[in-house]
């Protein structure tokens, strides 16, 4: 089933006389557990295309629907309540608050109405699912590069979402530490979390179990393409 179905989605910015083409006619569906990674050239679209199903921004025009709800035109409000509810975001910076301590960072997303005690327990669950209990009254400046992430990770999964989308997750991190961050990605797919990641990485990408690909706004491999171009080396003699 799909959590997400993108029709026909188009993203374009009036620059003055010029409209640059973000985002060109995208048809998509994420299926629920589902592990995508989206490639591509710098330029091509693919924060302009995490931004959308991240609800940080809405469509120029096509549809989009979320769990069989159409959010192609949602406010700010409700785009908001979606971001809260519904998604986890881990980022290649970490963006961890420096004066919060570990467990009040993981705390953050956790809406105002629930009691402290409550967050407490949801924020350390969170923790504990990613091995790092034991620093919960440290900063973040205190933790190295691969905590960090993994305290973000944690952050991310608080509020149970159905879709996590990560942006380079591993950019900053090294070669021992990419493989933790990815290990944990993939438990938490086995587990049932559907999970979008960009990157640069060919090795992170081969962790997904689909390519998305985007050139110029579009996705490579769509219907006007043939399998090769998606394939580069699919059906060929090796030389
Ligand atoms: N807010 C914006 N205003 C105008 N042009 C933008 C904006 N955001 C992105 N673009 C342009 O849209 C294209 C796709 O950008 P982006 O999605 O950031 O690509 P990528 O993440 O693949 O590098 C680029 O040509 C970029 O310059
Ligand atoms: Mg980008």
């Amino acid at each position: 089933m799909a959590l997400i179905e993108l029709q026909d989605i188009r993203k374009h910015y009036k620059m003055g006389d010029e409209t640059v083409k973000a985002l060109d006619g995208i048809t998509l569906n994420i299926e629920i557990g589902s592990y995508s990674a989206v490639l591509g050239p710098s330029g091509s679209g693919k924060s302009t295309l995490m931004h959308l199903l991240g609800f940080m921004d809405f469509p120029t025009s096509g549809k989009m629907l979320f769990d069989g709800d159409d959010v192609s035109r949602l406010s700010a409000a409700k785009r908001a309540w979606y971001r809260a509810n519904r998604l986890g975001f881990v980022f290649q910076t970490f963006n961890l608050l420096p004066r919060l301590s570990i467990l009040e960072n993981v705390r953050l997303p956790l809406d105002y109405a629930r009691s402290d005690r409550k967050k407490d327990d949801l924020a350390k669950e969170a923790l504990a699912r990613v091995d790092m209990t034991h620093r919960i009254s440290h900063r973040p400046g205190q933790l190295s590069g691969g905590e960090r992430q993994r305290v973000a990770i944690a952050r991310a999964l608080v509020n149970n979402p159905k879709l996590i989308l990560a942006d380079e997750p591993t950019g900053n991190l090294d070669t021992k530490n990419v493989e933790r961050v990815m290990e944990l990605f993939d438990a938490l797919v086995d587990e049932g979390q559907t999970l979008i990641l960009v990157t640069h990485d060919l090795e992170v990408a081969q962790h997904a179990r689909s390519i998305i690909l985007v050139r110029d706004g579009h996705l490579v491999g769509g219907e006007e393409d043939g399998p090769e171009d998606r394939f580069p080396h699919a059906g060929k003699e090796q030389q």
